[in-house]
């Protein structure tokens, strides 16, 4: 076992804040993953957003300026490690003022908000139990609040993906959309 996974809090299920630096590597951008041009079309100025399992904050510093000075982000993690790797990055950017860290447990992200929209780019693999995160999340977002669920080929087979898709249904979302994400299964959803 290697350090960063000594920093592993929750079993081996999750991201440790020790390969952070792989998560915001500028490799991913130039690998297809651009953030604005992922999350073009679903956040706007002013909005509300969470970033959900925000890592280092490779998608929170975009939507913080994706949604302007009037807007705010709400980055969880369950990795107080992650959220200090993120709020550095925010500092250094001047980003800092419109996002509000919050941590939280592997078995609950709580329920802040409203929001008009919410991102789980590459994190429901790693949570405990799907419908409740997912019915967590439902009561985040404001009436025909959108969540983007996004995961890894890599770790996620499709049956499985599929499977994360009907819980999300079943808690309360419908299907608008499938984005093409490089090297990502992904689900645009609305809730009812
Ligand atoms: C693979 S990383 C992805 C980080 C970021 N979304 C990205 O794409 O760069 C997964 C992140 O989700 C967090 N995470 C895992 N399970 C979580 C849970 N139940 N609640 C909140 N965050 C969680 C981990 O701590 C880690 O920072």
């Amino acid at each position: 076992m290697n350090d960063a996974d000594k920093t592993m809090p929750e079993g081996d299920r999750v991201c440790p804040a020790g390969r952070a630096w792989l998560l915001s590597t500028s490799l991913r951008k130039m690998l297809g993953q651009n953030p604005e041009t992922i999350l073009k079309g679903m956040v706007r100025e002013g909005d509300t957003v969470v970033d959900i399992g925000c890592g280092p904050g490779f998608f929170t510093l975009p939507l913080a300026r994706m949604v302007g000075e009037k807007g705010s982000v709400i980055a969880l993690d369950l990795q107080e490690a992650m959220l200090e790797k993120m709020q550095l990055r925010a500092e250094q950017s001047g980003l800092l003022p419109r996002i509000r860290p919050q941590l939280c447990t592997a078995g609950s992200i709580g329920c802040a908000g409203p929001a008009d929209f919410a991102l789980a780019f590459y994190m429901v693999h790693e949570v405990p139990d799907a419908a409740r995160f997912m019915d967590e999340t439902r009561c985040m977002l404001k009436e025909r609040g959108r969540l983007l669920l996004v995961e890894p080929k890599f770790h996620v087979h499709a049956a499985k993906f599929w499977k994360t898709v009907e819980i999300t249904w079943k808690a309360g979302f419908t299907l608008l959309s499938e984005p093409r994400i490089a090297f990502s299964r992904a689900v645009l959803f609305e809730r009812v």
